[in-house]
């Protein structure tokens, strides 16, 4: 299978690898696995008192598609609010990584991701 230019770009040369300390209040930390392949992807986000994401790091154990998402994610992300970042969708990661069917997948990953690491980090404040 040929994978495009971005999702190798992202493939050579992940963004943001790397993780935070989870239990610092301002990290919310999203852990999901997809049923289909196992693989597992941990995306984190470092919120400020705005609700503005400063900062994401990722390490995904899995396809080239999921690696490429997850890193894709972490640039979308940052400048975001929690609120603008929970309506990334999987569509538009597809897209963007120009993904064929049989990784669609890879991409809910990522955005799932995201939506579990903001549920995470809304527990951890209480809001
Ligand atoms: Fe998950 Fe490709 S099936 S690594
Ligand atoms: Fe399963 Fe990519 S996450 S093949």
């Amino acid at each position: 299978m040929a994978y495009s230019e971005k999702v190798i770009d992202h493939y050579e040369n992940p963004r943001n690898v790397g993780s935070f300390d989870k239990d610092d209040k301002s990290i919310a930390t999203g852990m999901v696995g997809a049923p289909a392949c196992g693989d597992v992807m941990k995306l984190q986000l470092k919120i400020n008192k705005d609700g503005v994401i400063e900062d994401a790091k990722f390490k995904t154990y899995g396809c080239g598609s999921a690696i490429a998402s997850s890193s894709l994610v972490t640039e979308w992300v940052k400048g975001k609010t929690i609120e603008e970042a929970a309506r990334i969708t999987n569509t538009e990661i597809t897209a963007e990584l120009a993904l064929p069917p049989v990784k669609i997948h890879c991409s809910i990953l990522a955005e799932d991701a995201i939506k579990a690491a903001i549920a995470d980090y809304k527990s951890k404040n209480n809001t």
